[in-house]
């Protein structure tokens, strides 16, 4: 699987560095050539003469090797295919999301131009630490992988979050980043895109200037990193992957809901129209010379997000709700366009909706959002977190939503 690949592994001095012999164990069953770096203070928990002999490679530890011509933190870090720093302490989390470069592992880090992969591994305590958050949020945005710890009994004697995870979970994401980051291989998600057309008689209908490019970025994101994509969509789409035309915000609902039940992820990005003609006229309504004014009585379309949201909610509100109901449930994801008091809104939306994630997006700026190739949203999440993305291509915004998600 990793013939051939450069794994850079960086050591550092926590308690479950024991647990990385097995690690670069894996990597090496695997085909992979490894070399391994560690802080001065990794030594006190895992011996040089160990990993020597289970990389088979000479372990750096000394920044200030004078018999090479280029200094050592260059040469690790051009070639390394990827580099993963577990266990990852919190000093070092720190040192790295800061630019600290006072040891061998923290000045390959600074130097290093490909994927890198942090798993933090610490007291629950120092997890919970506000700037050891910070560091780690510094770190994501920046587009490192950082792998959660998991929760349970630590070698400290807490029961809390801050093992390191599995190193089964460290070991699948190198293989899928060094394959091409298919992060989404197995996950079925569907997206709406595009206005919805409300027909008032056979030329006429009610719309708006979604373009639907937000959702089609959502769509080709997430076929690229591996997911079985269905694309629910008012515009044209011609794409290697499922595309459903719909019109109106009833044949959205209809087509979504039937995708219900097997879809791991629903993302309503399309504009649905809050209204529709009460009566659509099957010919084309003539001007007649005496009237001067028409009205078009509208009644109130479904809300699509909200009896996603309501299905969702009901089946696990119910008493006895398997774990395999709960994880079998998709994750709801809603966008919403506000011309005003974005956040504020989002939070009522998100709140009022039941939705897992909410996407805002400010629709008052010319330079992003309708037909804009560009957009800049908040994302909301159900617990209250809120994160920004800055103004960037749409792709880029989907791949950023796709990681919130699933990353
Ligand atoms: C027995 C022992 C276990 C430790 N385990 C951890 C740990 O799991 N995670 C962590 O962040 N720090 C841990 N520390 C503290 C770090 O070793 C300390 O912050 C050190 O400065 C880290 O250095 P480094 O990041 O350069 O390796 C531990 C310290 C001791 C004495």
């Amino acid at each position: 699987m990793l013939n051939g690949k450069n794994i850079l592994i960086g050591i550092t001095g926590g308690i479950a560095a024991y647990k990385i012999c097995e690690l670069i164990r894996m990597f090496k069953r695997n085909n992979a050539n490894v070399r391994v770096v560690c802080t001065p203070n990794a030594l006190n928990f895992v011996t040089k003469l160990t990993l020597q002999n289970l990389s088979q490679n000479e372990v750096g530890v000394e920044e200030f090797n004078i018999e090479q011509f280029k200094p050592e933190h260059i040469s690790y870090a051009d070639e390394a295919d990827i580099m993963i720093i577990a266990p990852a302490t919190a000093n070092t989390i720190g040192k790295i999301a800061n630019g600290i470069c006072d040891n061998l592992l923290t000045s390959i880090a600074c130097a290093f131009t490909k994927p890198m992969i942090i798993a933090p591994a610490m007291n629950c305590g120092m997890w919970d630490n506000q700037f050891v958050q910070e560091n780690l949020e510094k770190l994501s945005s920046a587009g490192y992988y950082v792998l959660e710890p998991d929760e349970g009994f630590l070698a400290c004697g807490y029961n809390g979050k801050g093992r390191l995870c599995e190193l089964q979970k460290i070991f699948d994401k190198t293989v899928n980043i060094l394959n091409g980051e298919k992060f989404l291989s197995g996950k079925k998600i569907v997206i709406t895109a595009g206005g919805t057309i409300e027909e008032i008689d056979s030329v006429r209908y009610i719309s708006n200037y979604s373009s639907g490019k937000m959702g089609i970025a959502l769509a080709d994101e997430a076929y690229k990193a591996g997911a079985e994509v269905i694309l629910i969509s008012t515009v044209n789409a011609e794409k290697p992957y499922g595309v459903i035309k719909v019109k109106s915000a009833e044949d959205m609902k209809f087509a979504v809901e039937n995708e219900y039940d097997t879809a791991d992820c629903i993302i309503m990005a399309a504009a649905v129209a809050d209204y529709r003609a009460k009566n659509i006229a099957n010919h084309k309504m003539k001007k007649a010379d005496n009237v001067e004014n028409i009205t078009v009585e509208l009644v109130k379309n479904p809300d699509i997000l909200q009896s996603l949201c309501k299905r969702k909610n009901s089946v696990l509100c119910g008493s006895a709700v398997s774990d395999t109901v709960k994880e079998k449930a998709p994750v709801i994801v809603g966008f919403c366009a506000e011309s005003e008091n974005l956040i504020e809104n989002a939070k009522v939306k998100i709140a009022k909706k039941g939705c897992d994630y909410l996407i805002a997006n400010d629709i008052s700026r010319k330079d992003i959002g309708f037909s804009s190739d560009y957009n800049e949203v908040s994302i909301l999440r159900k617990d209250g977190a809120i994160k920004h993305l800055d103004r960037m291509s749409k792709n880029d915004i989907a791949k950023s939503i796709l990681k919130e998600i699933y990353g």
